[in-house]
């Protein structure tokens, strides 16, 4: 007999790129899930979410329960207001944007997406892959792209150091705020994956909290927890430019890392949402002593050999 099934187009869209994220062999579709061909492994599908996350030992349980715990509270109305006092929005958008921008038909990696924010102004529309392993995050993403009317952003539910993708299936990847929390065994996992799922020379940009000398003052006079504080509840490690640029240049060719945020650090409540702050903001963090001092954030970007 012969059934007739009909996928969730998050799915049908995502097929072409996806494999088990176990053995990589091809995934057959099921009635309201995905199955390995090979090893023969479920992967449930979520309200057309495919959900990659099941069986893992997940050493970060603490931050993915907090995670979704967070977004479910969390209302489409409010959730960009929310964003913007994280993110100076509209650079984070555009540079975004950018990436996706060079990509053609290829589709870019936004790793550790949470709501998918950048890529709701984005143009176009050439395919993301958003992946996060919060699935509340993701089912707020939906909501939020569905209320744009966007379309080519797909969302996937999956652990970074287990990407259920195609070896050389993505052109590039962008990722904010996410490969601090992964300890060494995990980030070194991660990494690799990045490695198998990018093109050669595909661009990289990853963007990691600076182990400032603004952020240090901060935990000095308590506005801030130490570092050693935040191992609960989750883990979360700041770098130094240096120790980043160490972390990708083994990896990756045409290592950079810039700087910025030096006017936007919400750890000391110093928010903004103006663009000429913002012009103001990249100036003064491209000045070398003061950018490396006090910029909140670090923007590392590569191309994958
Ligand atoms: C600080 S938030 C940043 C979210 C989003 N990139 C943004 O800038 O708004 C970190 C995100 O990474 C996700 N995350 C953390 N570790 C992850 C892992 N091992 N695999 C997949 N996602 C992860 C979290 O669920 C969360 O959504
Ligand atoms: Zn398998």
């Amino acid at each position: 007999m012969c059934v007739l099934i009909t996928l969730a187009e998050n799915v049908r869209n995502l097929l072409p790129y996806l494999n088990c994220p176990e053995c990589a062999a091809e995934l057959a579709v099921q009635t309201d899930s995905l199955k390995c061909s090979k090893c023969a492994q479920e992967y449930p599908i979520h309200d057309g979410i495919p959900v990659f996350t099941g069986g893992l030992e997940n050493v970060q349980d603490i931050e993915q329960k907090e995670r979704d715990s967070i977004s479910s509270r969390q209302s489409v109305a409010t959730a960009l207001d929310e964003v913007s006092r994280h993110h100076f929005m509209p650079q984070l958008e555009k540079e975004a944007h950018a990436v996706l921008g060079k990509s053609g038909n290829q589709p870019i990696i936004d790793l550790g997406c949470g709501w998918a924010w950048p890529w709701l102004t984005a143009p176009g529309q050439s395919p993301v892959i958003c992946i996060d392993f919060s699935l509340d995050s993701l089912l707020l993403a939906k909501k939020l792209l569905e209320q744009a009317g966007k379309r080519g952003v797909y969302l996937v539910c999956a652990s970074a150091e287990k990407l259920p993708l195609q070896a050389d299936s993505c052109y590039g990847l962008w990722s904010v705020q996410v490969l601090q929390h992964l300890q060494p065994p995990l980030l070194d996992k991660t990494l690799s994956e990045i490695e198998r799922v990018l093109v050669s020379g595909g661009p990289i940009l990853i963007r990691w909290l600076n182990y400032s000398l603004s952020y240090r003052l901060s935990c000095l006079l308590r506005r801030t927890p130490s570092e050693k504080e935040r191992i609960s509840p989750y883990y979360l490690k700041r770098l130094t430019a240096s120790e980043y640029y160490r972390i990708l240049a083994p990896r990756f060719d045409d290592v950079r890392i810039g700087r910025d945020e030096l006017l936007f650090q919400p750890s000391l409540r110093m928010t903004h949402r103006s663009r000429t702050i913002g012009y103001l903001d990249r100036t003064l963090s491209s000045l070398p002593g003061l950018g490396t001092s006090f910029c909140n954030q670090l923007v590392g970007r590569a191309k994958n050999r």
